[in-house]
């Protein structure tokens, strides 16, 4: 079987990364690459590392140019995939990479987005746990034909604690989460924020005080996990630092009163044990985000602080890959039916 692919928003840093990874899946054919101010230029000229892909030029992202294929991938801003996904009708398989179909909750879109709300596809985050014994998020993406990749610093956030909400360990209602993370979870488009000049030698916060999109996302993801109805609240602090991918998220949350040290080890060690893509790291050990780049693997880190009564969770991945287009081709995998792991490794990129 050889699928035929589209992928949008070519040019930029997600679909460069989901094309880099689909140009090494066996059971895909890259037919079509698009973009928006840099049509009609030579893929390679905007992702000159894409070197098997140099024949392709990049596209008009047009309904018209998209339809007809079996899998299209949309990596565009958020706001604008909305509007592809009547003209998409026919298409078997759309994942979004953007924000446009993540949220169920058209107050949460307004007030961290805003402008036309669109309905939530299948959310591709397949470790995540879903409610009470152990269920989790692949089985809803087994044949799923729209699918909502995540926000990279949400998933991040929601894989770390979602085993202790789930086992009811930790107490959803005071999630403290600080995120060291690159520039390139910003895109690649110009601002003057993300210049060198601005990011080198400095670690500089933004979006500070529960401003940040992907706060409702999280408490979308976690209230989920949760084995009844929740209070999930979240303060949830990044910081850009210099380093062009990845992200290092502390995540803190109390213990819930009575949860013995075994107890809650147990929650992360049952969630991940199996799992290829996530990985609980052993007592006393922590991630460097080093260690995950160009890996779908997130590696977490996990302690028990007695004396704060709280728990510790200091997840690391690389946000193209496991936050973005990792997680997009393992989704489209399972929707598929294909080996889940086709086209990925755990294995990252060092030194
Ligand atoms: N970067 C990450 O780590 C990351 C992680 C998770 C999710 N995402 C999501 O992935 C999406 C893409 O992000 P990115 O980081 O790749 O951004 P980016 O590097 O700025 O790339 C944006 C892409 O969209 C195209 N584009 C811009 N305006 C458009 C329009 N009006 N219509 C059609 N295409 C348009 C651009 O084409 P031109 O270059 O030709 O203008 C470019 O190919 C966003 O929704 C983002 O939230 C990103």
């Amino acid at each position: 079987m050889t699928l035929s692919v589209a992928v949008s928003g070519a040019s930029g840093y997600a679909g460069g990364e989901i094309l880099r990874l689909l140009a090494a899946h066996p059971d895909i054919r890259i037919t079509t690459v698009t973009a928006h101010s840099n049509a009609g230029d030579a893929l390679v000229q905007h992702q000159p590392h894409l070197r098997s892909l140099a024949h392709l030029t990049l596209q008009p992202t047009t309904p018209d140019v998209l339809a007809g294929h079996d899998v299209v991938f949309l990596a565009l801003p958020h706001g604008q995939s909305g509007q592809y996904t009547d003209a998409l009708a026919d298409t078997p398989l759309v994942i979004d990479a953007g924000a446009d179909h993540r949220l169920t909750s058209p107050a949460a879109w307004d007030a961290f987005y805003g402008g036309a709300f669109h309905e939530p596809w299948t959310y591709g985050v397949p470790e995540l746990l879903v409610g009470a014994g152990g269920a989790k998020q692949r089985d809803a993406l087994v044949g799923a034909s729209r699918i909502a990749a995540p926000g990279c610093n949400a998933s991040t956030v929601a894989l770390s604690l979602a085993p202790g909400v789930a086992a009811g360990v930790i107490d959803p209602s005071d999630i403290v989460s600080v995120l060291a993370v690159g520039p390139s979870g910003a895109g690649k488009s110009l601002k003057t924020t993300l210049l060198a000049s601005e990011i080198l030698g400095s670690a500089n916060p933004y979006a500070v005080g529960g401003t940040h999109r992907h706060i409702p996302e999280i408490q979308q993801a976690l209230a989920a996990a949760a084995p009844a109805a929740a209070d999930v609240r979240i303060s949830f602090t990044p910081v850009l630092v210099p380093m062009a991918r990845g992200i290092l998220a502390t995540s803190t949350a109390p213990i819930v009163d009575g949860a013995t040290d075994a107890e809650i080890r147990a929650a992360w060690e049952d969630a991940y044990g199996s799992e290829t893509f996530v990985q609980l790291l052993p007592e006393g050990q922590f991630p460097r985000t080093a260690d995950v780049l160009g890996a779908n693997t997130a590696l977490v880190g996990l302690a028990i602080d007695r004396p704060a009564g709280r728990v510790v969770v200091v997840t690391a991945v690389d946000n193209l890959v496991k936050g973005t287009a990792g997680a997009a081709i393992q989704s489209m995998n399972i929707a598929l039916g294909l080996p889940e792991a086709t086209g990925l490794t755990v294995n990252g990129v060092a030194p």
